[in-house]
């Protein structure tokens, strides 16, 4: 066992979960030579992050676009140790182009500072989504496919440490499984080698206030495996 494990189960924390087949595979970093053009997907996970960021305001690969006022790309440190990945975004956020500033952005923000972080500071926030769906609906499948590539290569490009997934959303992208949020928390996790804290969606918690108290659990389980990564 090596010093990172040893040290993660001696502090409760172990084993560390993978779960097997991401339902998006990352895409190749490099196409054989007898490949023919690359596909999207691979095209995306190449990009820098100038590139992506034009790529995502140009995007009109779903319907999503033509209802939206603009796109909400991500926001923060574009080397932090934490990634947030939430849904998508909604009203406010597509007021002002930057994700979670809403009445879910607000519980967010002073969730992270419960553990001592801050927004921008070292933390970095994304959707699944890049656009608002009408009404604030859930994104249906074919729009979470066509926009999931962006996220993952935020994901490669920021190179967390950590990443927080906020919901059912977030957890079907990065972790391929429709099991419920109650199921996977509390539990590391892992996607490109990146562990992963599972915890409730803050608009989710704006519903259903006693399981605030779990979330904070999360995030101090969270904090934990943070503190530990730091050290190994
Ligand atoms: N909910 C999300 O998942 N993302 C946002 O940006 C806002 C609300």
């Amino acid at each position: 066992m090596n010093r990172r494990r040893e040290i993660l189960k001696e502090m409760g924390l172990a084993p560390i979960w993978v779960l097997r087949e991401p339902r998006i595979a990352p895409a190749r970093a490099a196409a054989a030579p007898e490949a023919g053009p690359p596909s999207r997907a691979e095209r995306i996970a190449r990009m820098g992050w100038d590139e992506l960021k034009a790529a995502v305001k140009d995007c009109r690969d779903c319907g999503l676009r033509a209802g939206c006022t603009q796109t909400v790309f991500g926001v923060g440190d574009e080397r932090a140790e934490w990634l947030l990945v939430g849904e998508a975004p909604g009203a406010e956020e597509d007021r002002l182009g930057e994700p979670f500033v809403g009445q879910a952005g607000k519980l967010l923000d002073n969730m992270l500072a419960a553990i001592g972080l801050r927004r921008g500071e070292n933390v970095y926030i994304a959707n699944v989504v890049k656009c608002r769906p009408p009404g604030n609906r859930n994104p249906a499948p074919e729009e979470v496919a066509a926009c999931s590539p962006y996220l993952l290569r935020q994901v490669a490009l920021v190179r967390p440490k950590l990443i927080v997934a906020m919901g059912r959303f977030a957890v079907q992208t990065l972790l391929g499984t429709d099991a419920s949020i109650a199921s996977l928390r509390g539990r590391l996790f892992r996607y490109g080698g990146v562990p992963l804290v599972v915890t409730y969606h803050p608009a989710y918690l704006l519903r259903n206030l006693p399981d605030k108290a779990k979330a904070w659990a999360d995030l101090v389980f969270a904090r934990r495996t943070m503190a530990t990564l730091a050290r190994g």
